[in-house]
């Protein structure tokens, strides 16, 4: 037998994102469907969200993300040993987004592959990666959360269109000294909720077909008023989970990144953790929600504002469509080094010990 190798510590060095130029703002769809920006205000939070240009696919945004995400931790493409990309809207079916990604960044010896759990993809995606550099596996991991959303969003429906925005975020990770970082992750899925949130053609069980273009069934439906309780209750409960692992109470933390999928629901789970405000990050109301890519989003402009700072006692909870929740608790350890007025655009990293 093998000897077992000494689990290491995970943390994360870079952080990065990028949103698409274009705003569809609520007075925009109030043009496109019968909607009025005072009921997606009052029921969501949103007034705008980020929409791809027509030549931009999920792997050119990724990019973008990536690569800040690698300057802030001076790592160089070629010493990535795994791109994780979560995603729901990939370039193509094949190959993967997260291959296409490598190509853009020259990350020759990267394996690279995507995962695929919806809103829930970057806090999986984060477990995936504890599980790879903790092991030994890998020692440095990109993982990215992107969506091109608006590809599959049908805009003759109001109970969607005004939810969902384009975007990317990225994170590299690296080990860490034990007990330090990421500090615990919680994964769960339950398929027999798998109608709530559904894109019904295209895959193995209804292919292709000019019947299936016709009805529209490329297209996300959800059933919101059946999620909305269920992404309350799933996000408090993940969280409470990973911090009773990691020996911690709600009031310990800092801050917190639930996944943006409405202000109310964001809300809903504030209260239930007994949180204030200025504890909580939204910024639902600029992108929509941007499913994988909402929480390294937030993640990123919390950085590189100087929001979050090293020590401090960091959240992140999700749920989405499968249906899939999870959550992660972390003590930062990063300390961006942003020249004042350059906001948006990391210059570099300082980090502490790298355990090897
Ligand atoms: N503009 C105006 N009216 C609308 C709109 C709109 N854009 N959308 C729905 N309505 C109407 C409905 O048709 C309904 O009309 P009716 O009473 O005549 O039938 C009425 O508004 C109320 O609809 P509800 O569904 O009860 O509205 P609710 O307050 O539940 O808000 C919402 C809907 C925003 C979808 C909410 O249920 C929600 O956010 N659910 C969770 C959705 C979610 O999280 N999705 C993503 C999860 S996974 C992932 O992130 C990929």
């Amino acid at each position: 037998m093998k000897p077992q190798r000494e689990v290491r510590g995970v943390t994360i060095v870079g952080t990065g994102m990028y949103v698409p130029e274009r705003a569809l703002t609520n007075h925009d769809l109030e043009r496109m469907v019968d909607t009025s920006d005072e009921w997606i205000r009052e029921r969501t939070g949103i007034l705008e969200r980020r929409i791809a240009a027509p030549d931009q696919a999920s792997s050119d945004l990724a990019l973008r993300a990536s690569q800040r995400a690698l300057d802030m931790a001076g790592v160089k493409a070629t010493e990535i040993d795994h791109i994780i990309v979560a995603t729901t809207t990939p370039d193509r079916v094949l190959p993967s987004c997260a291959c296409t990604l490598q190509v853009g960044l020259g990350a020759t010896g990267a394996a690279s592959y995507d995962i695929f759990a919806a809103c829930t993809g970057f806090v999986f995606g984060l477990g995936l990666a504890q599980g790879l550099i903790g092991s030994g596996v890998a020692d440095t991991v990109l993982l990215v959360g992107v969506e091109t959303l608006s590809r599959i969003v049908d805009y003759t429906d109001r109970n969607t269109c005004v939810l969902f925005g384009d975007g990317a975020g990225a994170v590299v990770l690296k080990p860490w000294a034990a007990g330090d970082g990421l500090l615990a992750i919680d994964m769960h899925s339950d398929g027999q909720l798998g109608d709530v949130l559904e894109v019904a053609a295209g895959g193995s069980l209804l292919p292709a077909s000019l019947d299936t273009v016709r009805d529209r069934k490329h297209f996300i439906s959800m059933r919101g008023k059946k999620l909305f309780p269920f992404a309350v209750r799933s996000m408090d409960e993940s969280l409470r989970i990973v911090l009773d692992r990691a020996g911690l109470a709600p009031s310990d933390l800092e801050l917190m990144i639930p996944h943006q999928a409405n202000q109310r629901i964001i809300d809903a789970v504030r209260e239930r953790l007994g949180l204030p405000e200025e504890k909580v990050v939204a910024n639902i109301q600029r992108y929509g929600n941007t499913s994988s890519a909402s929480i390294p989003i937030s993640l990123d402009e919390v950085v590189r504002t100087g929001r979050l700072k090293v020590g401090d006692l960091l959240g992140m909870s999700a749920f989405g469509g499968g249906a899939t929740w999870g959550a992660a608790v972390m003590r930062w350890t990063l300390a961006p080094v942003v020249p004042q007025g350059v906001a948006g655009e990391a210059q570099g990293a300082t980090l502490g010990q790298v355990a090897s």
